[in-house]
């Protein structure tokens, strides 16, 4: 199996959509229940593109099969921080992927000139976790209950990795 890694097209966001509407109705890693609209994933993708603000996907024979955006933080004081989301779809899980990617998304923050990138992942998310600990990122954190889906409370650990 040959992944290719690469920032973002605009060609991509259906692809790219319909890839985070897969994981998202897993229910159990992402704090979304189904994808954004599509006209708020155009608008993202397209200022992604357009300002070069990270946004790497994985791609195998020809299909989005994961991806990891690093765009900057909402408020105008953490320009120098990039918020970090990321996913595969379920088959290509546990091959090495998703650290490629992770890395790959790290390489293109760096250059961008990101200072920290920061994520939050439910501490069930025990395989996300152990993968961020991996590259680098350390736990600042717990958002206790900060999650509510089917009934379910989880709590979301806040992580950051600072770049050197
Ligand atoms: C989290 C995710 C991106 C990891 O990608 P992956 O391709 O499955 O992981 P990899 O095969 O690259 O594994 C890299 C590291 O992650 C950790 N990891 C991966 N799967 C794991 C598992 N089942 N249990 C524990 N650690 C695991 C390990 O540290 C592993 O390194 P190792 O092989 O040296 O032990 C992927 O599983 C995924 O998309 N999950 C669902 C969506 C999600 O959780 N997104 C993140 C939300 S914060």
């Amino acid at each position: 199996m040959s992944v290719e890694f690469r920032q973002i097209e605009v060609a991509d966001t259906d692809a790219f959509r319909a890839a985070v509407d897969v994981v998202a109705r897993e229910r159990k890693y992402i704090a979304l229940v189904e994808a954004p609209a599509i006209e708020q994933v155009r608008a993202f993708v397209a200022r992604n593109v357009k300002r070069g603000y990270p946004q790497i996907v994985a791609i195998e024979g020809g299909a989005v099969i994961g991806w990891c955006n690093v765009p900057p933080a909402s408020r105008a004081v953490s320009a120098h921080v990039g918020d970090l989301f990321m996913g595969l779809l379920p088959e290509f899980r546990g091959r090495g992927i998703g650290e490629r990617l992770l890395r790959q998304a790290i390489q293109a923050s760096d250059a961008f000139g990101f200072r920290r990138i920061e994520l939050g992942v439910f501490a069930s998310n025990t395989a996300a976790a152990a993968l961020y600990r991996k590259v680098g990122f350390v736990e600042e954190g717990t958002r206790r209950m900060a999650i509510l889906v089917d009934g379910i409370y989880h709590d979301e650990i806040i992580m950051a990795r600072l770049s050197a």
